[in-house]
């Protein structure tokens, strides 16, 4: 494929697996700075920081301990102890209840992929995690991974939801197969939280197109709109936040009942315009060592945002 765009998205791709170039951009002394745009900080301080600054100026928040696809049960317990340090010191910090601060989690990060027992690891260092969170007053939501997870993340969800029905679940409008889960998940309680979806699927099980993407989107947004439960309209994309204003007004839904979502540092304007408008607004917040990949990601989505990174590289 030589469309520039595709081969740019691949050539940074390449870039968040190579490991002398994340070793020349972690020891940098400028990335800190320029990083700090995108992810909360390395440390739990750092991040507790990061939140509290989103708290004052009116944003609700979501943090995510970066440490995907472990096939190092060693690896998952730590991260699974990491969130339960975390919710500890947002709690002691005034920060979780209500749900002011909750957390994201991916349970590939929490053992999904180790073999055959995988999926039961994950959900037993989940339940520690729910467990921590409850405590704390606040909520946690499961993010949702590549298609060959989505039924598996699904039945994690229903368990965990028995004992904490405040559980949320992501749903990506790019699968074919997401309007069928968004009618089952429309439910009271339930907290879904509906994106796009980031990444690469075959054309077997998820659209390609934008323009089919936005489509779907748009028909997931109506169904979570219209049911009982609580839609958490995650993009940064202005036609799908003012359609979901729209709708919810269609749907006489109070500004309590539903919430917008962004990414830390994407649109923040924006983000404080909706605060500002009495809106629910909540931003994703990544911490921890492993910023590295996620950063590569963001900066493949959308290659302005690497022109600002590069520049800050080369200027500070
Ligand atoms: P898209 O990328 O199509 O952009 C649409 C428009 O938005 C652009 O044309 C522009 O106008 C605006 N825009 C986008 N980026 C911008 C920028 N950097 N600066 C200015 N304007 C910008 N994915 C997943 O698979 N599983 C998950 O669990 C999650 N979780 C998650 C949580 C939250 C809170 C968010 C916001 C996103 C996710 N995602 C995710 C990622 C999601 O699937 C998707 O990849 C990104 O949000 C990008 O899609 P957008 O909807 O923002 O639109």
């Amino acid at each position: 494929d030589l469309n520039p765009a595709v081969l740019l998205r691949q050539t940074i791709l390449g870039m968040s697996r190579n490991d002398q170039l994340r070793d020349v951009i972690e020891k940098a002394p400028v990335s800190r700075d320029v990083v700090r745009r995108f992810v909360g900080g390395v440390t739990n301080q750092e991040v507790l920081g990061v939140a509290s600054e989103l708290v004052d100026t009116h944003r609700l928040v979501t943090i995510d301990y970066l440490g995907e696809d472990t096939v190092d049960p060693a690896m998952a317990t730590h991260t699974r102890d990491s969130y339960v340090t975390l919710l500890d010191a947002l709690s002691e910090a005034g920060m979780t209840q209500g749900g002011t601060v909750e957390v994201s989690l991916k349970l590939s990060a929490l053992g999904q992929a180790l073999g055959k027992d995988g999926n039961a690891i994950a959900l037993e260092n989940a339940r520690v995690i729910c467990q921590a969170a409850a405590n704390a007053g606040t909520t946690v939501t499961l993010d949702m991974e590549d298609h060959t997870t989505t039924d598996k993340t699904l039945s994690v969800l229903r368990d965990l939801r028995q004992d904490w029905p405040w559980v949320g679940a992501v749903l990506q409008s790019y699968l074919y197969r997401t309007e069928q889960d968004c009618r089952d998940l429309a439910h009271e309680g339930s907290r879904v939280r509906l994106c796009k979806g980031t990444y690469k699927e075959p054309e077997s099980v998820a659209f390609q197109s934008k323009a089919d993407v936005d489509l779907s989107y748009v028909r997931c947004l109506r169904i979570l709109m219209e049911g009982q439960g609580y839609p958490m309209i995650a993009s940064h994309d202005p036609r799908l936040v003012e359609i979901a204003t729209v709708l919810a007004e269609k749907a006489q839904r109070g500004a309590d009942s539903f919430e917008y979502q962004m990414l830390l540092g994407i649109r923040p304007e924006e983000q404080l315009r909706l605060a500002a408008s009495g809106a629910r607004m909540r931003v994703y917040v990544p911490y921890g060592e492993e910023w590295y990949g996620y950063l590569m990601r963001r900066m493949a989505e959308r290659p302005a945002n690497l022109a600002f990174f590069l520049r800050g590289l080369a200027t500070k």
